[in-house]
């Protein structure tokens, strides 16, 4: 039987990290060929080592890249070949400006100026680098999926939770914004959230969660696997939350648990536009 994304080829950023290793495999087992990009030289080559053990390193190039690069971004791109599958889910966290963030909350005096650049240029700008980068010939081709890893609206929207909760609620705009705009060229784009804190290294030790209490990584592949698979053209402009997302289930079951709009429309109300209706 062929597999869901045979003859695919995906860009997989943060594939280093916890949900990023689960996903480069998951799309490699899958049939897609990934090629898996993070900053961290180690945590590929560690990645490297484990699809070699499993047996499925074959479908899966890694590559140092920083996001925040622009021209690492655009060489990415261009080395890929060609990115039929965009996953942005690399992402720096607040344990970069303390590993007790979550016991001791950040404060605004904390956070050195160039830190919150730092955190804009790669949690929002690098997804934005990519983007760019791989949308001409998605659009030439009519067909791209585009999946971009915010949080949940609790984090985005908490006090003392900067710059990331931020940095993610601008990439959550920017994703449905590019929803619209991307729609009448086949190209998708959606949001997956864990649903919560998860038993990666972003939520470190010092946090005192019981790990077994945390969000898994296998949670995240399921959904995204179907995003961007031929069965979901057209899904577009939606969020979904991977905890609710139960892989024994049906799609339809699960769009019902676990899809709702990206962003925030149902709060947007009507604008007070010159002329009547902005334009869509
Ligand atoms: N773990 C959670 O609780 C949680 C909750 C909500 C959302 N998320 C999101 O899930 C995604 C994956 O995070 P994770 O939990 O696996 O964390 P993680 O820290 O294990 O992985 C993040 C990866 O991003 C990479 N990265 C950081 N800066 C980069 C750069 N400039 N260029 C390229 N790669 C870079 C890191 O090296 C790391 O491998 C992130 O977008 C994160 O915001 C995580």
């Amino acid at each position: 039987m062929a597999q869901a994304l045979e003859g695919r080829s995906a860009l997989i950023t943060g594939a280093a990290g916890g949900f990023g290793r689960v996903l480069t495999r998951a799309f490699a087992e899958a049939g897609a060929k990934v090629l898996a990009a993070d900053v961290a030289a180690d945590g590929l080559a560690q990645l490297s080592e484990e699809l070699k053990s499993a047996g499925v390193d074959a479908n899966v190039t890694t590559r140092v890249v920083d996001i925040s690069d622009r021209t690492a971004c655009n060489d990415a791109v261009a080395a890929a070949g060609k990115v039929d599958i965009l996953i942005n889910n690399g992402a720096m966290s607040m344990g970069v400006i303390s590993p007790h963030h979550i016991t001791d909350l950040v404060g605004i005096e904390d956070i050195d100026p160039d830190v919150w650049d730092k955190f804009i240029a790669v949690n929002l700008t690098g997804a934005w680098n990519l983007t760019r980068a791989a949308v001409p010939a998605m659009k030439a081709q009519k067909w791209g999926r585009i999946v971009n890893v915010t949080t949940s609206m609790f984090t985005m929207l908490r006090g003392r939770f900067h710059p990331y909760g931020p940095s993610k609620a601008a990439m959550e705009a920017m994703s449905a914004g590019h929803a619209q705009e991307f729609e009448p060229f086949g190209i998708t784009v959606n949001v997956v959230v864990p649903g919560g804190p998860s038993d990666t290294p972003m939520v470190p030790a010092e946090s005192g969660y019981d790990r077994a209490a945390l969000i898994p990584t296998s949670a995240m592949p399921p959904p995204m696997l179907w995003l961007c698979s031929a069965d979901a053209q057209g899904v577009t402009g939606n969020r979904y939350i991977a905890a609710e997302w139960d892989a024994s289930k049906s799609v339809d079951a699960n769009r019902a648990a676990a899809e709702a709009p990206a962003g925030w429309p149902s709060l947007a109300g009507t604008p007070v536009w010159p002329g009547g209706k902005p334009n869509e």
